[in-house]
């Protein structure tokens, strides 16, 4: 089985569709939440994502948009793409974004793991190791996938008990490039695709994985998108111009 696995899209659809064509053969489709925010395609992301995804979990822009959250907690620029995307949804993708479960979320059987941000808690930030080992150590799954911080990599613990981060290494900063992690067997994972619409890691490209479980490996993968149409389409929305701008340099 192979999984593709997605998150944080954040309604940028020129990104979502580079990542669609340019990933690996795959089996099924896993979304890990913020399929909205910040981008101005909301729609268009959504009506893509939907159906072609067999694993959906929330992300804390998907509940401030659909209003389970009160967004009056995001910092200016996320709140006023909130208030824009409300009035820009349709109302069917409005009730279907209402509805996306909550993570912790079982696929495969019980061997892997999907989440926003931590199984801990929906919104909780895994940036370094602590974080991720308290989470491995509340878990059973050896493979939990998560997303919310739009940063791609992860986190491991060895079965000696060693932990260490897991960050991938590309040949090119401006091309299609794919890099593949062998999974340990007996160690534990911590895994983020990272961020198809809104990079972090200062890379501009679109970010995804692929998961294979006959391999026991995880292909990160990077694919240069038309950024500079996500970045009229928010221009034109009237959306703050820094979520035009950030996108180009993966920030
Ligand atoms: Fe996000």
């Amino acid at each position: 089985m192979r999984a593709l696995i997605l998150s944080d899209i954040h309604s940028n659809i020129d990104a979502l569709e580079a990542v669609l064509a340019a990933a690996p053969v795959h089996d099924v489709v896993w979304n890990l939440g913020d399929v909205v925010g910040y981008g101005a395609a909301p729609n268009a992301v959504i009506d893509c994502v939907r159906d072609l995804a067999v694993v959906h979990v929330r992300g804390n822009h998907d509940r401030g948009c659909s209003g389970l959250l009160h967004a009056e907690e995001f910092n200016p620029m996320a709140l006023a793409a909130v208030r824009w995307t409300q009035k820009e949804l349709s109302s069917e993708n409005m009730q279907w974004l209402r509805k996306v479960p909550r993570g912790p979320v079982h696929t495969t059987g019980k061997a892997t793991l999907c989440v926003h941000g931590s199984p801990l808690h929906e919104d909780q930030y895994v940036q370094a190791q602590p974080e991720a080992r308290a989470a491995i150590a509340a878990t059973k799954e050896p493979l939990i996938f998560f997303g919310h911080t739009h940063v791609q990599g992860g986190f491991a613990v060895n079965p000696d008990g060693d932990g260490f981060t897991l960050t991938p290494r590309y040949a090119s900063p401006n091309a299609i490039d794919f890099y593949e992690l062998k999974l340990r067997q007996g160690a534990r994972y911590m895994l983020n695709p990272g961020s198809v619409g809104q990079p972090r890691d200062r890379d501009w490209r679109a970010a995804f994985a692929l998961y294979d479980s006959v391999a026991q490996s995880v292909i990160f993968g990077r694919v240069p998108y038309m950024v500079q149409a996500a970045q009229i389409r928010i221009l034109r929305a009237g959306l703050p111009e820094s979520l035009a701008t950030r996108l180009r340099i993966g920030r």
